[in-house]
């Protein structure tokens, strides 16, 4: 078991890692203070899991109701949390209740935004099941869903009262999923920790093959490694803005899939991109774009904008809300475990690297 608290003053909270979900009970009877929970779930994730949660819950004590939504990024929408409103009146839930977000982040992203605004805000609790959601959208308050086919254009800043992280929830994982875990992971590395990434590279084999000690390991360096981030600016108004590397071109081209490639197969895109646009500005050093490639292509992640439109993905990255009147910011790497953010206001340059990005060989 690790544990370690996301220090935000009067929002503080425990994450706790652990296999054994007994390890919750003390933090999560001190964090659900009402009688009812609501537990927030998909399609795959309660056929496998709730079951078991809502007996657990029920032992302690509460009143445990359930809502379930259609897996899939195509649910990260209004409807649904239009959906969970009327859910959450019809079982009369109080202020003093909880809800907690049992899935991967597309269920803690709406389950965390409706938790920010029903009655003006009641407690919520992360449980997230996918590598992704355990090792960053858990944690850091970022909550929202997708308007207008436009990723996370709708959202709050919310933070959970715990987050618990059971790592046996990825045994179940495709490795499609599990390859969005990674891509989140690679980011943290290479904006913050070489030595991270060089231990990724060394371990890559053991985290498909679900090596305990290995996921708890870096499920906890990798909340650690967020949590601080998000201590040092929990409204992204400056240092948080660097978790969002390789997301602007990759957010783009998410939406203009229409989700057929999840969002780390996106993000994948999108550093490679980053790492164009570093070279191009003379600011990447040497060797550092292909160390990356390599990874990211070994595990058969898309490294390529083969097949895309790149007029289409260029008008959605104007689109991006990290755009400013006078240029589109850009997080970009200096060497693994360095970025800065860089404005760019040549819109030539990055038409360039979407060209790049199509045209790519290797
Ligand atoms: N809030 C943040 O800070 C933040 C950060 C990164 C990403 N995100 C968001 O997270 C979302 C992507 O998250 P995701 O990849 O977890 O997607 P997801 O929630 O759609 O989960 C992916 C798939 O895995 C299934 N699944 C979940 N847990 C499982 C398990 N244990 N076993 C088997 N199947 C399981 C789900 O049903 C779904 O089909 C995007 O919407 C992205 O915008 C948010």
């Amino acid at each position: 078991m690790h544990s370690f608290t996301v220090e935000l003053k009067e929002r503080t909270y425990p994450i706790i890692i652990s296999d054994d979900i007994n390890d919750f009970s003390e933090a999560l009877l001190r964090s659900c203070v009402g009688k009812k929970i609501v537990i927030v779930t998909d399609s795959i994730v309660s056929e496998l899991y709730l079951q078991n949660w809502v007996e657990y819950l029920v032992n302690l004590g509460y009143i445990v109701v359930s809502y379930i939504f259609e897996q899939g990024e195509s649910s990260k929408n209004l409807k649904t949390v239009e959906g969970i409103y009327s859910f959450l009146i019809e079982n009369k839930i109080q202020r003093q209740d909880t809800m907690i977000a049992l899935g991967g982040g597309v269920v803690g992203d709406i389950t965390g935004f409706v938790a920010s605004t029903y009655l003006r805000g009641i407690s919520f609790i992360q449980c997230p099941t996918t590598l992704l959601a355990q090792v960053d959208s858990s944690v850091g308050g970022k909550v929202g869903f997708n308007f207008c086919n436009i990723k996370n254009n709708i959202g709050s800043f919310y933070q959970p009262k715990m987050v618990m992280i059971n790592p046996d929830f990825l045994k179940s994982l495709t490795r499609r999923n599990i390859n969005g875990g990674i891509v989140e992971i690679l980011v943290h590395c290479l904006i913050s920790s070489e030595h991270l990434f060089e231990y990724v590279l060394d371990h890559i084999q053991d985290i498909y093959s679900n090596h305990h000690d290995i996921l708890e390991y870096l499920v906890y360096e990798n909340c650690k490694i967020k949590s601080d981030i998000v201590c040092s600016d929990e409204f992204d108004y400056g240092k948080r803005a660097i978790l969002n590397f390789g997301h602007t071109i990759g957010h783009a081209v998410e939406a203009v899939s229409e989700f057929s490639l999840t969002h780390g197969e996106a993000v994948s895109i999108g550093i490679v991109g980053a790492f164009i646009l570093g070279e191009k500005l003379g600011l990447t050093k040497n060797g550092e774009k292909e160390k990356v490639i390599s990874l990211l292509s070994s595990i058969s992640l898309p490294i390529d904008l083969k097949g895309f439109d790149i007029d289409t993905v260029y008008e959605r990255i104007l689109y991006d809300k990290k755009s400013h009147g006078e240029g589109i910011e850009f997080i970009v790497p200096i060497s693994i475990g360095h970025v800065e953010r860089i404005l760019v206001s040549n819109k030539e340059l990055i038409y360039s690297v979407l060209t790049d990005l199509s045209n790519r060989t290797e």
